[in-house]
């Protein structure tokens, strides 16, 4: 279902959801300007992932895949949080809604500072579990260390990458590559909060890349429902109760009980 109608049935299943858990991809960061990964424009139609995001390439050629990942930092950096994040944010931060993202770009995290700032409240419940990893932490190729992101990174020569302060190995973005495992623990909160989910609301993913894809059926076989919120279709839509086929900046604030022409907001059910 979609249209408006189908926007009063989201509203209506998000408003009488005790718990819900939110899935985001690429999508909810295209309106801030981060590029998705399979659109038009989509980073892996420009470029190989297993030139740049495979263990293998950063055995291969560290400076390039360095490059590549310096450039994707600052420009991610320059991007802000758009009101899907915020609306996400602010919702989290007043249910018990979990937040779990594909997306390394660290605008869920900002939003979730953003929105605590604002009320003086406590940013974690609405910290995302980062499926994939940060753009913004470094881990060592060595030790496996991660730390917080060296603050410049100058791609120019091998000699020059960051290095692990305890081990001296090359220092690695801290993000999942392709033929990697997810972090057990994370992936382990996720799917608990899946399976135990009223409501899995699923935002500007393509669904195609697992576990992360797996995470709504989750839901289903608990007995809950899954809205979906993507300009296009994708292979999860079939599944949805309810798919809204708009933007999530636009579409966001309005299911989730937050109207743009109010100041003060209220979570959907109160
Ligand atoms: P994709 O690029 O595969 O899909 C982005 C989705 O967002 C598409 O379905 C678009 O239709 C939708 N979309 C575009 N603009 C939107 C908007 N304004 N609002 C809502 N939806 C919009 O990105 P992901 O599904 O996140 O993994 O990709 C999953 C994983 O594949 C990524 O985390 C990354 C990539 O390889 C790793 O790097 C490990």
């Amino acid at each position: 279902m979609d249209g408006p109608q189908g926007v009063n049935e989201a509203r209506a299943l998000l408003a009488g959801a005790r718990r819900v858990v939110a899935l985001t991809g690429a999508g909810i960061s295209a309106e801030s300007g981060v590029p998705t990964f399979r659109g038009d424009g989509g980073l892996w139609k420009r470029h190989r992932p297993e030139d740049l995001a495979t263990p293998e390439a950063f055995a291969r050629d560290p400076r390039l895949v360095w490059e590549w990942y310096a450039g994707r930092r600052s420009a991610v950096a320059a991007c802000r949080p758009n009101q899907g994040h915020i609306a996400l944010a602010r919702f989290a931060l007043a249910s018990e809604a979990v937040l779990v993202t594909q997306n390394v770009d660290g605008l869920h995290e900002r939003a979730a500072r953003d929105a605590a700032g604002a009320t003086d409240q406590d940013p974690s419940p609405a910290l995302p579990l980062e499926l994939h990893g940060s753009l913004f932490h470094d881990r060592c190729s060595g030790c496996g260390r991660v730390s917080a992101a060296s603050a410049t990174v100058d791609p120019s020569a091998v000699a020059a990458l960051p290095r692990c302060g305890d081990c001296g190995g090359l220092l690695r973005p801290a993000v999942v590559w392709f033929g990697e495992a997810l972090d057990a623990e994370v992936l382990g909160r996720a799917f608990a909060a899946a399976r135990t989910a009223d409501v899995c609301l699923v935002v500007g993913t393509s669904a195609l890349v697992h576990p992360a894809a797996s995470l709504p059926m989750a839901t289903l076989e608990g007995g809950g429902t899954v809205v979906e919120v993507n300009p296009d279709e994708t292979p999860l839509t079939r599944f949805a109760a309810v798919s809204i086929r708009q933007r999530a900046g636009d579409a966001l604030p309005v299911l989730l009980g937050q109207d743009a022409r109010r100041r003060e907001w209220r979570p959907p059910n109160a």
